[in-house]
């Protein structure tokens, strides 16, 4: 981790010690991927280590072995969770997220789509006015049809991943162009046969949570909107 992402960390830090906050005795827990979704269950650790009685459903491989190493016990994806908190690519003023960087946006779908309550981790660069700032959609489809859904799409610069994801799909970016509908050509995209998922997601501005260096979290709503990108 190079020292732009050690200060980062920071405020993924505290992004993951406001969700893990969240959690109460008998709760089963989303557990998210990636490196803010990580410091959550770092912190969701601690918190076990103090006697906090819960059950994480991890949404990655990576997220599982983790949570199994610092002492969280794990369940299988069988019904709601209480909480769940995961991380994004990018998040705007409305809600409108981007994940699958990381290319578990398949699990994450199914496990945050079922919480009471989804609280998304981000830090400050990750804000911004509109998903244009990042500009690919990670789609998940099913190997069969990766060549067809990639022609299909060709509209939208396919790219394919190498290597596959925990459920064996291959994960294609799109390149989507500047002032898209990004909704619309969503909906285009999941209509393409073969397509599990996308990466777009939404959430309540009020459960985005933005983790500052300091240690400090503002949520969303709270943001002035200077710095909603
Ligand atoms: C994993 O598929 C993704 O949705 C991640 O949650 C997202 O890419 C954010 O990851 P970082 O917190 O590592 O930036």
């Amino acid at each position: 981790m190079g020292t732009h992402d050690d200060v980062r960390a920071h405020a993924w830090e505290a992004a993951g010690r406001y969700a893990a906050a969240f959690v109460n005795d008998g709760d089963r827990v989303g557990l998210g991927t990636g490196r803010a979704a990580a410091a959550g269950i770092r912190a969701l650790a601690g918190r076990v280590a103090e006697g906090l009685m819960c059950v994480g459903v991890p949404t990655s491989r990576a997220s599982a072995a983790l949570a199994r190493e610092l002492g969280i016990s794990l369940a299988r994806m069988r019904g709601p969770v209480q909480v769940a908190f995961d991380g994004a690519d990018l998040v705007t003023p409305s809600g409108l997220i981007i994940k699958g960087a990381g290319g578990a946006l398949v699990r994450e779908r199914i496990v945050d789509d079922t919480a009471g309550r989804f609280l998304v981790l981000v830090d400050g660069p990750k804000v911004a006015d509109s998903c244009d700032a990042w500009g690919v959609l990670p789609i998940a489809v099913v190997p069969f049809a990766a060549a067809y859904v990639a022609k299909t799409l060709a509209e939208f610069s396919p790219s394919r991943r190498s290597g596959r994801s925990d459920d064996e799909l291959v994960i294609i970016d799109l390149t989507i162009p500047a002032g898209a509908d990004w909704q619309a050509v969503d909906a285009e995209v999941r209509a393409t046969h073969g397509v599990v998922d996308t990466g777009l997601f939404r959430a309540m501005p009020a459960d985005i949570v933005v983790g500052y260096p300091d240690g400090t979290v503002r949520t969303l709503d709270r943001l002035p909107d200077g710095a909603k990108g």
